[in-house]
């Protein structure tokens, strides 16, 4: 018989659990039922949970309580520990759905411009890469948020929000990368914190200063490489702007040996790092990304089986990113079938960007992950909310875990008008949320 700790059991928030045992109700014992600030009932749970039975963690008759926001049970309604006192605030859920607030864990949401034009040109034959190198793509976005002002570039980003947010997305990762140097870098990062405080999201930052080469680095890579080392990273870590390192590792961005250096920086200034990784070629990207620890290897359609098998020693979540695949017409899907295989983790997201992914709806991008990269749909599920949380280090390893409806986590989670989980991979387009919850506070209309 299995002991505790051994391989295969798991710490879950407040127990230990054995593989594949059913766990009708959770809770932290030392929260008693009168101290609970809300309570859902007659909801029918997806939790996501490893540790209730089903790929989603299903409850049926669920109900979940919250207090500070937290989740501090869950389980089956006739399952409540106690008389629910007059003091808690009751929902009743109505049978509908209930998941974990989405998570979109790969975003540029911050910057300046558009690029219509751009794709105009591309529909008459010009491909993403020739445009890159005659100077436009990244680049020309790089001029737009150069010349935006804070104020810009927030208002621009809380409006392309607003869908995200009708949608459910209760954490949205935001990237750097356009700005290019250290003032516009850090404005970017700025901004993003900005929307954390103005809008009712959580938001987890990226700093990618080796997104491109800026103009007046043209020919010296390695140059603007000691910039991003010696000056930009400092900079954004000394100001708590960066969650996380990122880096474009690409034929068109930057080499391993440059993507390494970076990362080296990271850690001794104890970031950790994520990597938009064989996207375009297999540059080796995601067996580099294994080697750093990454959080996540994200795009990876040209992953080779030995970046695959490093990634999943690594438990480094493989991004990927069907958007930006459909709008770039890419014909490489990335390895969905060795992924499984080894037991790689999967999220999903919706790269929204606007050269490659010009896209505003994580339930789309759910739907793209099952038609054109061959999730099922309890893996894409799971890769907006679970997996995509791991990608972000929200799964627990420091604060309440995200993308989980267990003890424990963030009060985060939406109710949708669906009768099966399967229809929120069903629609192509137009599913909005009935009600989103985050930190325990239902958003009104006027969030959204
Ligand atoms: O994730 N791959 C690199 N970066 C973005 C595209 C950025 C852009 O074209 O503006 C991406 O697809
Ligand atoms: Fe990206």
């Amino acid at each position: 018989m299995s002991e505790r700790g051994a391989p295969g059991w798991r710490l879950w928030p407040s127990r230990w659990v054995a593989p594949g045992v059913e766990v009708a109700c959770m809770g932290d014992p030392r929260t008693d039922i009168a101290e609970w600030d809300s309570v859902w009932l007659d909801a029918r749970l997806a939790t996501l949970d490893p540790a209730v039975a089903g790929e989603l963690g299903v409850i049926e008759d669920g109900a979940i309580g919250v207090r500070d926001g937290r989740i501090t049970w869950v389980g089956r309604r006739r399952a409540l520990p106690g008389q629910l006192p007059d003091t808690v605030d009751v929902h009743e859920c109505g049978n509908a759905w209930l998941t974990p607030g989405l998570i979109d864990c790969h975003t540029h949401l911050v910057y300046g411009g558009e690029r219509a034009a751009e794709f105009g040109m591309r529909l008459e034959g010009a491909s993403y890469e020739a445009i890159a190198r005659a100077g436009g793509g990244i680049l020309s976005t790089v001029r737009a948020t150069r010349e935006s002002s804070g104020d810009e570039l927030l208002a621009a980003a809380r409006d392309r929000l607003r869908p995200l947010l009708r949608e459910g997305v209760t954490t949205i990762e935001i990237k750097s990368g356009y700005g290019l140097d250290t003032e516009t870098e850090s404005r970017m990062l700025r901004v993003a914190r900005q929307i954390g405080q103005l809008d009712p999201v959580t938001v987890s930052t990226s700093f990618l200063g080796a997104h491109a080469l800026p103009p007046e680095y043209a020919g010296r890579a390695d140059a603007y490489i000691d910039l991003v080392c010696e000056e930009m990273l400092p900079a954004v870590a000394g100001e708590g702007l960066a969650d996380c390192v990122d880096a474009f590792c690409e034929r068109i961005a930057f080499s391993p040996e440059q993507t390494a250096r970076v990362f080296d920086r990271a850690i001794e200034l104890d970031l950790p790092v994520r990597l938009h990784a064989d996207q375009l070629s297999d540059g080796g990207g995601a067996a580099l990304a294994a080697r750093y620890n990454a959080l996540s290897a994200d795009h990876v359609e040209y992953a080779a089986e030995a970046g695959i098998v490093a990634l999943a020693r690594a438990g480094t979540v493989a991004v990927l990113l069907p958007g930006a695949f459909y709008f770039l017409r890419e014909t490489r899907v990335p390895p969905v079938a060795r992924f499984r295989h080894h037991g790689v983790p999967m999220a999903l997201a919706s790269d929204h960007n606007p050269g490659s992914s010009p896209a505003r709806s994580l339930v789309l991008m759910i739907n793209m992950g099952c038609v054109l990269f061959g999730l099922t749909p309890a893996e894409a599920i799971a890769g907006v909310t679970r997996n995509a949380a791991r990608a972000l280090g929200l799964d627990g390893r420091s604060g309440p875990p995200a993308g989980v409806l267990a003890a424990g986590a963030r009060a985060d989670f939406v109710l949708w008008p669906i009768d099966a989980p399967v229809e929120l991979a069903y629609g192509i387009g137009g599913l909005a949320a009935t009600r989103v919850v985050r930190g325990g506070i239902a958003a009104g209309a006027a969030d959204t």
